[in-house]
């Protein structure tokens, strides 16, 4: 047994309520790390002996971050499709076969590496746990080879077979669908925990309701919990069939009804905001205070993708809430911690209660207030025990 002691913590942010205030925060705190669990927390002047010791020298600490939805497994480059959705290019969901083709050609050795380097990128920004979809490869062997390497990265991969029809598919798409459902998730179910679905009647690429139930319910059949693409473009049926599902989330919510409030404040599903997509196909940013409000649990995330948001940055997605999205400092940190991990039915992340997995990310700053008040700054890191 090592314990690892972590002390000059100026705020500490636990989410336990023996603490103070919605954070539940200790200040001049410490915390004791054993063998990747929190054993101990509390002020510093009751800190116990430990075997080693690091100083953070006044500065914040703070969960780790949960992003719950990505899509990092990807080659090529859409950079030139993002600069013109900025001088009004609509986004239809169109450009994903443009990565479906270069994340093919590429070897599995070239998108590995990929991949290190942007689960890397994470955790320097602060994020110990991500969530990682297939949904650049669409056909069985494409599908099963992004999940067996997502894997490789995190426990939290999700099958998303279901995210476009594929350019050759597109003249027959239930045979695509009986594809998804028969020997796709077949192939692909060892790799994944969840499966996921572009369910959006406002993209002629991506899946209607009839379509999207089928890939959930034959998903859930084969072992694996629900996640969808909900309500991204326009209204349309995707929160109601993630609460009638029972999905742990839906994501984007960018568009809904009272009803699809109401659905989601009345159920166990979470609603996943990913405002870096608004941000970069300019888009409407959906209004977190109503799902609060209204008493639905929201998480936030970067999405991170080639085509709706290549931003890897959580404290982008916190001050972009508390700036465009009527979220408090507060409930934009908690969205990334507790809201996120309850997304992915997760109790050992996103709070630093005794018990809790030992992921600390320390902000070069006094409080987690800076992190929206200083945008664009990197002020956040994975703390390395
Ligand atoms: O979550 N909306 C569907 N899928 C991704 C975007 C994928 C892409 O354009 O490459 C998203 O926004
Ligand atoms: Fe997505």
């Amino acid at each position: 047994m090592t314990a690892t002691l972590v002390t000059g913590i100026a705020e500490l942010v636990t989410h336990d309520e023996a603490y103070d205030g919605p954070l539940g925060i200790v200040r001049d705190a410490a915390i004791v790390a054993t063998d990747g669990q929190v054993s101990w927390v509390g002020p510093a002047s009751d800190a116990p002996d430990a075997d080693r010791r690091v100083d953070v020298e006044g500065r914040c600490v703070v969960p780790g971050f949960v992003d719950s939805h990505s899509h990092l497994v990807f080659a090529g480059d859409r950079s030139a499709e993002f600069a013109a959705r900025m001088t009004g290019e609509p986004y239809d969901g169109g450009g994903i076969a443009v990565s479906v083709e270069a994340t093919r050609a590429a070897s599995d050795d070239e998108l590995r590496a990929l991949l290190r380097t942007r689960v890397a990128e994470m955790r320097a920004q602060g994020t110990t746990t991500v969530e990682i979809k297939s949904g650049y490869g669409l056909d069985v062997a494409h599908e099963e080879r992004a999940l067996r390497i997502a894997r490789e990265f995190t426990d939290e991969t999700t099958f998303l077979g279901a995210h476009v029809v594929p350019p050759e598919a597109r003249g027959d798409r239930s045979a695509y669908v009986d594809l998804v459902v028969g020997d796709m998730l077949e192939a692909c179910k060892p790799y994944a925990r969840w499966v996921d679905v572009f369910c959006e009647p406002h993209s002629p690429h991506a899946f209607t309701e009839d379509e999207a139930r089928r890939v959930l319910t034959a998903g859930r059949d084969g072992g694996l919990e629900l996640r969808v693409h909900g309500n991204q473009l326009g209204h349309g049926p995707g929160v109601a069939l993630a609460v009638e599902l029972g999905a742990a989330s839906v994501d984007h919510c960018t568009y809904l009804s009272d009803d699809d409030v109401e659905a989601l404040a009345s159920s166990e599903t979470v609603a996943t905001l990913l405002p870096g997509v608004e941000f970069s196909t300019r888009s409407p940013y959906p209004s977190g205070r109503r799902l609060i409000d209204a008493g639905a649990t929201v998480a936030l995330a970067t999405d991170c993708n080639p085509g709706t948001c290549y931003s890897s940055s959580i404290v982008l997605m916190i001050a972009l809430a508390v700036r465009e999205m009527g979220m408090t400092p507060e409930e934009a940190l908690t969205a990334v911690t507790l809201g996120s991990a309850r997304s992915l039915r997760r109790d050992d992340i996103g709070h630093l209660r005794v018990g809790a997995r030992a992921d600390l990310t320390v902000l070069d700053a006094p409080s987690y207030l800076h992190i929206p008040y200083r945008p664009g700054v990197p002020l956040a890191r994975a703390l390395d025990l």
